[in-house]
């Protein structure tokens, strides 16, 4: 929302004097201090600007300011130069009303730069574009070179303009500039040859002399020393915070935007060197014949060179300065000039040549930035001219500048007071008639045609005979002696015969702006302006196009015999010109004031501002404006600014703002006498008014302050709350979500955990297949491979020189191999399994192969051996075997039996016919037969007896006879004892109880005990229902003699006592077999 704003908020003092209260000049001049005081430059008279130079920059000309300023009402911000711009601006455009902006105040007050603020301005707020911004550039271009020829430092201002300057600016239908046109008045020529103390000459001299390059000053035939002219006041040629070098290079440039061409810059710039070099011209007198001093050129070089610049024969110059030619009704009359006269020729050229320049620069500028249609164009002039002047000494240039003022002052009061009247007739307001000083009389005093000054001045002038500035002021006594605002020594008027501070060569106006004093000296000569005809033609004549323009008048085919137009004319003219052109536009005021002499910011010297307020007519500006309303204000804002002070239009009115500033002003009980309600605004008659209302509005706000201020606050606490219910709600959601999304997490987690754990396996479980798959189909590609590999190897290999250290390696390993079997068959062993021989191994490596290979062949000598065997053969080895079994190593008698066959029946039994009977008892196949020795019990005496042994018994006969002496049957025969020795002894235990046993064991002895004890044992072994005969060796033994028993001690016995086994009886219970040792 835009914040509407006011001038009257955060004033500083008041904004606008015209509410000033009480008003005095005393109260006007606090105002105006208090707001310097606080940089405040600026402060208005109703729509008039009052501008105070501050002499340093301030930060409000920024682009934002002008962004701030751009279309606002005129009183919405504080006071500002903008404001007044962009209104004027805004009218010309919006309203398609010409305007004019006049500036005005004293030199040095700010006027120079208060235009440029404004064109600025416009050129910021207007539109823009390639050909918009070109003519802008030109027409804010055109001051610095204007400038440069018509500004030079006086003692009041650094850069003070020596002319008046009037600037139509032309606008199109749409706001955007078309160009311009620029109006001069009066240039202060005389400085050109005569500067006061302290002051320069133009610009432009220095700058050239210090800015130009040396070529061109080479060219222009000049010197860069400011002391070598006679023109160019040296105490204060250099002036700080000026740089000439820098502006010189600022103005060409700015030249050149312009437009103007580079050869006219330069005819530009040599008559400027002309001019230079024209003040170096002095003169000496000699003496004529007829006894008058007659003028000549003393030294002819700077003559030489000017003429040579500005192409004019140098003969026809030197003699313009020497004689004078009058020319009257065909008459030709050359006088001669002394030197006093050559030198007023002199300067009087200068002076004519420097002005005419300008006014040439002036044309050629209006003719570059001219606008180039020739539609209907708006218009904006600008008017920067010289303030009212009152100084010790006022001559002819003051009479002017101050005749101008009284006109603009008079145009103001005119213009201010119609409008003021327009505007009631506009809003309806009973017009009351208001009492203010009208100068018209006084640009009477000065203007009339009949006996005005300036009339009479010209008269003066024209009048042949003697004319002198005396005469001159005698004619202004007689004239204007009963002139209320004319005062003079010698008026008649006697009142002022005895005012000493009036000297008698001067004349007082009473200006509108206090009385000025003018001396009479000059007047004459100023306002006749001449130039000697003789040089305006000898100017015509030079060969240079610049300076052949400026002096039409030299031309010979075109003399004109009549006087030129006096400078005092021609002035009051060009003002006629200029009022009646501001009178067409609507005038919009900048009332510039110089708050000190020094040129210094901060000063703010009482008595000369009272003296510009005075003299600028400012307090009777404000009493215009207040004579009727002092205050208006549309209904709109008025409405909008002070609504709160009733509650019918607190905080809103519905309805026209008219009626609603009604209720208020009724509400507030406003005197009616107060106020007037116009069509479209409310005039309010007296400043204290305003200020009530400014006061109620200001307490009505500090409530409204605090209402507001309560209401926020309760509007923060709720929406605080509010907020943070909702932060809680929300934070209470976002924990909800939170908690649930890790619950959820974890779940899933969990899940894809089972999940990962079930698919890994599942997917381990694919994978292991899918290996062992792909692990087959590998090791089948593999095998494959490699066999075909082997394949191609085996194919290729030959053909590899890599292969043949294995090949041949494996070669001589089968060779060794192949001759090792080789050698092995030839040189085998018998197969006898007794044999013990097998050939050396030819190679360690072998080793291994060698053992195994006689293991073998000796298992399968062995066998061979044993495949050759017949029943009986196998039966005897088993026999054998098992006779091993039972006694290796453990009976010394063993070994000795090994080679003995088992025969068996070593009695032939069957054969022999001595044992038929035998033979015949036992009916049985008799297993053994064999002669045993039968041990005597009772003294161990052995007793031969035939052993017969059957599968079902074994039989003990008589030897002789063959008569059977027991029979036992096996079965009863439970155990054999033997023992360890090399005796044949053996004893037969048999089962006790049986019938066998009744007479005892029997303890025997036999050759072939191992033979015996053999086929027992098998017998024994081979029959299913007997027990296992059991065979005990031990060298002491127990056996059963009827009812004793005995035991059988083997001992051993040295050979000596006999080769034969011995036995004896020792006692009843021992029978000792003593068994020799083998040797
Ligand atoms: N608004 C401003 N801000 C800052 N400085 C300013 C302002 N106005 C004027 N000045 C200063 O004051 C000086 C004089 O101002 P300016 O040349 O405008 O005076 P003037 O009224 O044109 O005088 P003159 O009648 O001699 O031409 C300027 O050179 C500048 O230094
Ligand atoms: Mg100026």
């Amino acid at each position: 929302m835009e914040v509407k704003t006011s001038l009257l908020d955060n004033m500083i003092g008041v904004g606008d004097m015209v509410l000033l209260e009480p008003l005095s000049e005393d109260s006007f001049l606090g105002n105006l201090k208090k707001r310097f005081d606080h940089s405040e430059i600026y402060t208005y008279i109703g729509s008039v600007v009052i501008s105070m130079n501050p002499y340093r920059s301030l930060p409000i000309y920024t682009p934002e300011k002008v962004e701030e300023y751009r279309n606002r009402n005129f009183y919405e911000l504080s006071p500002h130069i903008y404001a007044l711009a962009d209104e004027a601006y805004r009218s010309l455009r919006d309203q398609d009303k010409d305007q004019c902006i006049l500036i005005t105040g004293e030199s040095g007050a700010g006027k120079t730069e208060a235009s440029k603020l404004v064109m600025s301005y416009v050129a910021a707020v207007c539109g823009k574009g390639h050909e918009v911004n070109k003519v802008k550039e030109q027409l804010l271009q055109s001051n610095p070179v204007l400038e440069a020829f018509g500004n030079a430092k006086t003692v009041r201002n650094d850069n003070s303009s020596r002319f008046g300057k009037y600037m139509d600016i032309e606008f199109d239908f749409k706001g955007d500039p078309l160009g311009g046109v620029i109006s001069n008045y009066l240039l202060e020529k005389s400085r050109v040859v005569k500067q006061p103390r302290g002051e320069r000459n133009f610009h432009v001299f220095y700058q050239l002399l210090s800015g130009a390059s040396d070529d061109t000053l080479r060219k222009l035939k000049l010197d860069r020393d400011f002391s070598k002219y006679n023109y160019l006041s040296l105490d204060s040629a250099a002036v700080s915070g000026l740089d000439d070098a820098a502006n010189f290079r600022t103005v060409r440039n700015a030249m050149q935007i312009v437009g103007f061409m580079e050869d006219e810059v330069q005819s530009v710039l040599e008559l400027v060197a002309a001019v230079l070099k024209l003040g170096n011209i002095e003169f000496k007198p000699e003496s004529r014949c007829n006894g008058t001093d007659e003028s000549r050129v003393k030294d002819k070089n700077d003559l030489k060179e000017m003429c040579e610049l500005l192409g004019i024969e140098q003969s026809v110059l030197e003699r313009a300065f020497s004689y004078r030619t009058v020319e009257a009704k065909m008459e030709k009359v050359s006088t001669t000039l002394n030197v006093a006269q050559a030198y007023y020729a002199r300067d009087a050229l200068a002076k004519n040549l420097y002005s005419r320049l300008f006014s040439w620069l002036v044309t050629r500028i209006n003719e570059s930035i001219q606008a180039q249609t020739k539609a209907r164009h708006k218009v904006m002039g600008v008017l920067d001219i010289y303030g009212f002047e009152i100084f010790e000494d006022n001559s002819f240039e003051q009479f002017i500048i101050n005749y101008c003022n009284e006109k603009l002052q008079q145009i103001f009061i005119e213009l201010t007071l119609r409008e003021e009247q327009e505007e009631y007739v506009r809003e309806g307001i009973e017009w009351t008639n208001i009492e203010y000083f009208n100068n018209a009389i006084i640009c009477d005093l000065i203007e009339n045609n009949q006996n005005g000054i300036l009339a009479m001045l010209d008269e003066e002038c024209l009048r042949p005979g003697t004319v002198t500035d005396e005469t001159f002021l005698d004619k202004l006594n007689t004239i204007c002696a009963d002139h209320q605002h004319f005062e003079s020594r010698l008026n008649k008027n006697s009142k002022f015969l005895n005012d000493h501070s009036l000297p008698h060569n001067c004349f007082r106006i009473q200006h509108y702006a206090g009385k000025v004093l003018y001396r009479v000296e000059g007047f004459v000569d100023k306002n006749n302006d001449l130039l000697y005809r003789d040089l305006s033609q000898a100017m015509y004549k030079a060969n240079h196009s610049l300076i052949k323009q400026l002096f039409p008048e030299g031309n010979p085919a075109k003399v004109n015999l009549k006087r030129p137009l006096t400078a005092g004319f021609q002035f009051r003219a060009s003002v006629g010109t200029l009022m009646r052109n501001l009178q067409t536009k609507n005038p919009n005021y900048i009332r510039c004031i110089k708050p000190n002499d020094k040129k210094a910011s901060h000063i703010f010297t009482d008595s000369l501002v009272r003296h510009q307020v005075r003299y600028l007519g400012l307090m009777e500006n404000v009493r215009v404006r207040r004579a009727g309303y002092a205050f208006r204000q549309p209904y709109e804002p008025c409405l909008e600014r002070y609504k709160m002070l009733c509650k019918r239009t607190w905080p809103h009115w519905k309805g026209p703002a008219r009626e609603g500033v009604e209720v208020l002003m009724a509400d507030l009980q406003i005197p009616t006498e107060e106020i007037s309600y116009g069509r479209s605004k409310i005039f309010i008659r007296n400043p204290r008014t305003l200020f009530f209302l400014e006061e109620k509005r200001k307490q009505c706000l500090q409530d409204l302050a605090t209402l507001i201020q309560k209401i926020y606050r309760g509007w923060k606490c709720r929406t605080h709350f509010l907020l943070m219910k909702k932060s809680q709600i929300v934070v209470a959601a976002w924990y909800r979500r939170y908690a649930q999304q890790k619950k959820y997490r974890n779940i899933k987690s969990a899940t894809t955990m089972v999940q990962s754990y079930t698919r890994g396996w599942q997917a381990r479980k694919l994978l292991r297949e899918l290996k062992h798959q792909k692990r087959c189909e590998e090791a089948v590609t593999t095998i494959a491979a490699f066999w075909h590999g082997t394949q191609v190897r085996r194919e290729y290999r030959k053909f590899f020189r890599a292969n043949a250290g294995k090949k041949i390696y494996d070669f001589t390993i089968q060779r060794i191999i192949q001759k090792y079997f080789l050698g092995l068959k030839s040189s085998m062993p018998s197969m006898s399994p007794i044999d013990r021989k097998w050939p050396a191994r030819p190679y360690g490596f072998l080793d291994g192969v060698h053992t195994e290979l006689r293991k073998i062949f000796h298992h399968w000598r062995c066998k061979k051996y044993r495949d050759q065997f017949t029943e009986e053969k196998k039966a005897v080895y088993e026999e054998k075997l098992e006779a091993s079994e039972i006694f290796k190593d453990k009976k010394a008698l063993y070994p000795n039996s090994v080679s003995q066959p088992f025969k068996g029946d070593y009695l032939e039994i069957s054969k022999n016919p001595k044992y038929q009977k035998l033979n015949s008892a036992v009916d049985e196949k008799v297993l053994l037969a064999d002669v045993v020795n039968k041990i005597n019990r009772a003294n161990g005496k052995g007793t031969p007896r035939i052993f017969l042994l059957t599968k079902k018994n074994f039989v003990l006969a008589d030897q002789k006879t063959g008569q059977v002496k027991a029979s036992i049957p096996l079965p009863d025969v439970t155990s054999v004892s033997v023992s360890t020795q090399k005796d044949g002894f053996f004893a037969l235990k048999l089962k006790e109880g049986s019938a066998s046993a009744v007479k005892g064991d029997f303890l025997l002895s036999s050759e072939h005990l191992i033979e015996i004890i053999t086929k027992l044992h098998r017998i024994g072994a081979t029959a299913a229902d007997r027990e296992k005969l059991k065979v005990d060796i031990s060298d002491e033994f127990l056996v059963q003699f009827k009812q004793d028993k005995v035991c059988v001690k083997f001992i051993q016995s040295s050979p000596k006592n006999g080769n034969s086994v011995s036995c004896k009886r020792k006692n009843n219970r021992l029978l000792e077999v003593s068994v020799p040792t083998s040797p």
